[in-house]
């Protein structure tokens, strides 16, 4: 208890699921959490039920200056962010050959512009304060093999493990720690969504596809939310001081790396 005591986290896209799991989480070990979502109304909701320790920022991470008025504010209200979480992201899927521009661009840009130029924007103010900090980047299983359906969105996850890789490099001589988690198959809204792709472009009744990805996973289920918080306390700890651009598989043993 109390790892993070004194300590203030930044979380994108903290309204509903993993995200809020890791506020949830980091407030239980003494840290003070901004819910900065594109979804103002929900990360309202989610930081009154949250109580003092967290506040709800508007955050649209495919957008600088949104980017930029979100730390500010944060700053401003906890005095400076030590720990990042890029979480916020979309999924998309659809054969080679239907994959549309909007489509590409609109998952590249909350994915890897949103997880850079958020690492960006913290790490400024994480450099001027002198104290150093962790960035955690939400990667995936999805990154670490393309998918028949899913090109888009593994190749966004794949360039989020590389840009923890160079920030990770970059960063840490400011004893800023970069390092990521790559979850398998989290339950929740996020796979909801997941599952109707699944539906439309294999044929299947809602809720086949989770049923069968549950049953695939060596662990003997579906990952919850709550699976992943021990791993991103950890990492948001000064336990991790010496863990520099790691991506950790937290998937019941779905992939080996
Ligand atoms: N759920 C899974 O199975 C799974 C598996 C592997 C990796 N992940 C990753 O974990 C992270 C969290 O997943 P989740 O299941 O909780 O997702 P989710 O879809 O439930 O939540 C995503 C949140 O991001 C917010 N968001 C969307 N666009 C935004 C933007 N432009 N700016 C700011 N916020 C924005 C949404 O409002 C939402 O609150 C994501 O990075 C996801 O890719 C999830």
């Amino acid at each position: 208890m109390n790892r993070l005591e004194g300590k203030t986290a930044l979380i994108t896209g903290a309204a509903r699921g993993i995200g809020l799991a890791f506020a949830s989480a980091f407030i239980a070990e003494g840290a003070k959490v901004v819910i900065a979502d594109i979804n103002l109304e929900a990360a309202n909701n989610a930081a009154s039920k949250l109580g003092d320790a967290a506040m709800a920022v508007h955050c649209d991470v495919t957008d600088k200056a949104s980017i930029e008025a979100a730390v500010a504010a944060a700053e401003q209200a906890f005095g400076g962010i030590d720990i990042l979480v890029n979480n916020a992201a979309l999924f998309t899927a659809a054969p080679i050959i239907e994959i549309t521009e909007a489509d590409y661009q609109k998952v590249f840009g909350v994915n890897v512009y949103g997880t850079l130029f958020m690492m960006q924007a913290v790490a400024k103010g994480m450099i001027a304060r002198g104290k150093g900090g962790k960035i955690i980047n939400m990667a995936s299983q999805a990154g670490r093999r393309g998918e028949s359906l899913v090109a888009v969105y593994c190749a966004t996850k794949a360039a989020v493990i590389s840009l923890t890789q160079s920030a990770g490099l970059n960063l840490i001589r400011h004893g800023i720690n970069v390092n990521a988690i790559a979850p398998g198959v989290v339950d929740g809204e996020h796979w909801d969504g997941v599952d109707a792709f699944f539906a439309k472009y294999e044929g299947l009744q809602p809720g086949e596809k989770k049923r069968q990805v549950g049953a695939a996973v060596p662990y003997g289920r579906m990952g919850r939310a709550e699976d992943l918080t021990g791993m991103a306390v950890f990492l948001a700890s000064k336990d991790a001081d010496y863990v520099v651009a790691q991506t950790y598989n937290v998937d019941g043993g779905n992939w080996m790396s």
